[in-house]
């Protein structure tokens, strides 16, 4: 569950810059996960070409099987029952609108746009975790037969949304949101700014509350007792996969891979899933203040 000792390079393509090729995986990538945005995950997983084109390959099946759905559908609740358990949330939403000046239809759209990631981002933490397991140990992952036969069909047809989030990167900003931005990759011990966040960005005196109110809560007992729950639960969940997957140092090896490139590839692997938990329970407590706190 820890990231790695030394943070990574970390060379994601995002989708503004992805090459032709590149641009109809992503979008198979968001068709079978029903999100409508490509993870930063991924994007950065696609920097090893070769890797991510085998990986994903093995991976595709699953991603859009109904086992996908019910094990995102389970990180989901268990987050939100254990971070409800653990957290004082205060009202948020009350906040903007009160003291802010937020309309109820503004408010509205922030609560749409937290949605989507928290139906996304356990997916996104599930591949993730396959990813790092096929890596660590070397030899299969899954190909477990289901106690219920249903796991193997296709997932709900449902989709959290077609449109991509509008995204502030970056380099789009400064001034008081780029201050924000470093203090939140500090916070979190990132060299990025996550999708969500770039997305919540689009509200920045919103963005600011949920960073001050969560800030405090990073790292503390209760906090990392929320992430080890979410790992565990994952954890297990990778290793019962349905479908097979396989793809440790040795492929990649024969894949032309160096062993340098491997290492590295190892730590943002490791990077990602460490990540993951943390994000899920960050959206949960976001969602929880919106939706009146607890
Ligand atoms: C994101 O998009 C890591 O997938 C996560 O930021």
């Amino acid at each position: 569950m820890d990231k790695p000792a030394v943070i990574p390079p970390v060379r994601p393509i995002p989708e503004h810059a992805a090459d032709p090729d590149l641009h109809v995986v992503y979008d198979d990538v968001k068709r079978r996960l029903g999100v409508p945005w490509v993870g930063v995950v991924v994007q950065a997983f696609a920097h090893y070409r070769r890797f991510f084109d085998h990986a994903y390959a093995q991976l595709r099946p699953a991603l859009g099987s109904h086992y996908v759905e019910r094990v995102a559908t389970d990180l989901r609740l268990l987050s939100w029952q254990t971070v409800t358990e653990r957290f004082t949330v205060t009202d948020q939403a009350a906040t903007l609108r009160d003291d802010v000046g937020y309309s109820e239809r503004e408010l509205a759209e922030i609560r749409t746009l937290l949605d989507v990631f928290d139906y996304g981002n356990p997916k996104y933490f599930l591949l993730a975790t396959i990813v790092k397991a096929g890596l660590a140990g070397g030899d299969t992952i899954g190909g477990i037969r289901p106690a219920d036969p249903a796991d193997l069909l296709p997932r709900s047809p449902v989709t959290a949304a077609t449109v991509t989030p509008v995204m502030l990167e970056q380099h789009h900003v400064d001034g008081s949101l780029r201050e924000l931005y470093d203090d939140m990759k500090s916070g979190l011990g990132l060299p990025f700014v996550n999708s969500d966040y770039k997305a919540m960005a689009r509200w920045p005196t919103y963005l600011r509350l949920a960073w001050d109110e969560l800030k405090p809560v990073l790292d503390t007992e209760p906090y990392l007792a929320v992430r080890q729950a979410l790992n565990d639960r994952c954890t297990t969940a990778a290793r019962e996969l349905p479908y097979p997957y396989r793809l440790g140092r040795a492929e990649l090896a024969d894949l032309g891979m160096a062993a340098g490139e491997i290492d590295e590839l190892a730590d943002v692997v490791s990077l990602f899933q460490s990540l993951l938990s943390g994000l899920i329970a960050n959206v949960t407590h976001f969602k929880i203040a919106m939706t009146g706190g607890n």
